[in-house]
């Protein structure tokens, strides 16, 4: 399924182009604020709350479900076999080259395969999977549960878009699916399509943070990482704000399989963190702590 064989039948391509710039978010037409109906995690590609991206531009390569959070979460119907909150994706087996592979020898702590928090996030952003495929789509009788373990397109595409054209096919984050458009070299066929590159992130970890790794055992002053003292049934956090509350700007620690490793939504909240309390624009790229002086990394490492 090569986006690019129907490309032809794109419609209604905007003109403008993408920059990226450091330490704010890529530009983007969602408001960042609010919600997460209003951010990029918004996979109708129309904003909540009115105005944001023209979304029909996307509906011939992913369903539009019109509802916002069931792209990740379902009320009934979720996946049986991972824990994650009510969770409505496929989530494809994968093998993940890690951190550990890349031969780093300042290493201390064991690297594993990623936990189930970080194959969340990997099941859009490893370009593996659909970013629709779900386990339950909305409305009564859209259920198909060996759509926990494996795409079903044709059960995909019994989904009818009401907001435009049908999906002819379900994209993946990666080139020649998503990327055929929302890359750099897409040339006119990705006029006014934010560049995506960097969001997708492959099968290959090793230039990317190390996750499924254990946290140091040996924390507090005089070593290299502060303690998490927070905790939360089996996760640890830093309560940045004291209030003995996991809050979604607090950075955290997940149990995986046991042990305390860092995983993807350590850092990042897929819902997005107010900047300076309710209502407040969101920090950039989803960040638990904004990164202006390092003060993320800062959070975990003493350097
Ligand atoms: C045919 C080209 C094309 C393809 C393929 C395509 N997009 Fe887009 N996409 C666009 C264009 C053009 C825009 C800009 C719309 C606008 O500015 O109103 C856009 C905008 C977006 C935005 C909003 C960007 C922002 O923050 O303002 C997201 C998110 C997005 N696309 C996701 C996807 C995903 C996910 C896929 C694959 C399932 C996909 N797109 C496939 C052309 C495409
Ligand atoms: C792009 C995927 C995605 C979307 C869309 C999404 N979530 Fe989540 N959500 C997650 C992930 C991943 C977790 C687990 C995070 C963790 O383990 O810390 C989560 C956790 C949660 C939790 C439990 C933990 C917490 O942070 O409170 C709630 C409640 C929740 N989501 C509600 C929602 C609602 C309501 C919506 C829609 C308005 C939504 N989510 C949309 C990915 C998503
Ligand atoms: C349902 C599919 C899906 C899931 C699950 C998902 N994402 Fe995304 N994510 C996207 C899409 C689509 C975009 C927009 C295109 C892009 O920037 O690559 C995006 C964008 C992002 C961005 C860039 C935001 C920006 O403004 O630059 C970050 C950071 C991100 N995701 C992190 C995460 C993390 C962390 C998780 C897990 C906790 C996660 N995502 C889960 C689909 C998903
Ligand atoms: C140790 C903290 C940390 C962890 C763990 C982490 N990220 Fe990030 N991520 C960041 C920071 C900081 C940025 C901000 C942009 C940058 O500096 O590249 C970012 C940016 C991103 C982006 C936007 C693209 C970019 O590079 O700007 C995506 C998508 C993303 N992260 C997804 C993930 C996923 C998926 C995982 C798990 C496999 C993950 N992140 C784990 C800190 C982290
Ligand atoms: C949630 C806690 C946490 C956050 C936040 C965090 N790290 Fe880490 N980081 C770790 C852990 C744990 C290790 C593994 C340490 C070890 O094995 O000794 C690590 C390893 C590293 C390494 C060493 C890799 C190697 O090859 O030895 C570097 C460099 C690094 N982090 C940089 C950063 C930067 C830069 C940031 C901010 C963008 C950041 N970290 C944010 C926990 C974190």
């Amino acid at each position: 399924m090569n986006i690019l064989k129907i490309i032809s039948t794109a419609v209604l391509l905007i003109l403008g182009s993408g920059h990226a710039y450091a330490d704010v978010d890529l530009p983007t037409k969602f408001s960042n604020q609010g919600s997460i109906g209003n951010t990029r995690h918004n996979l109708t590609q129309r904003q909540a709350s009115g105005g944001g991206p023209n979304g029909v531009n996307m509906d011939p390569y992913r369903n539009d479900y019109v509802e916002v959070c069931v792209y990740c979460h379902t009320p009934h119907g979720a996946a049986t076999t991972v824990s994650l909150p009510l969770w409505n994706r496929t989530m494809k087996a994968t093998s993940y080259t890690t951190y550990s592979q890349l031969g780093t020898t300042s290493l201390t702590q064991p690297v594993s395969q990623p936990g189930i928090n970080s194959l969340s996030c990997l099941s859009c952003h490893d370009g593996q999977t659909a970013v629709d495929s779900i386990i339950n789509m909305p409305g009564s009788g859209r259920y198909l549960a060996s759509q926990e373990a494996s795409q079903n397109d044709a059960f995909l595409n019994a989904w009818t878009n009401t907001r435009g054209p049908d999906a002819g096919v379900h994209g993946k984050l990666s080139l020649g699916e998503c990327l055929s458009c929302h890359n750099p070299a897409a040339g006119f066929v990705g006029a006014g399509a934010p560049d995506f590159t960097i969001a997708d992130i492959g099968t290959d970890l090793r230039n990317d943070h190390p996750v499924g790794i254990v946290f140091p055992p040996s924390s507090g002053p005089g070593t290299d990482f502060n303690t998490p003292a927070g905790v939360k049934g089996t996760t640890r956090y830093f309560d940045s704000n004291g209030n003995g509350n996991m809050d979604s700007g607090d950075v955290r620690i997940y149990d995986t399989a046991g042990a305390v490793k860092v995983e993807c939504a350590s850092c990042h909240d897929p819902h997005g963190v107010p900047s300076a309390g309710p209502g407040t624009t969101f920090k950039p790229t989803f960040l638990r702590v904004t990164n202006t002086g390092s003060a993320l990394c800062l959070t975990c490492h003493i350097k």
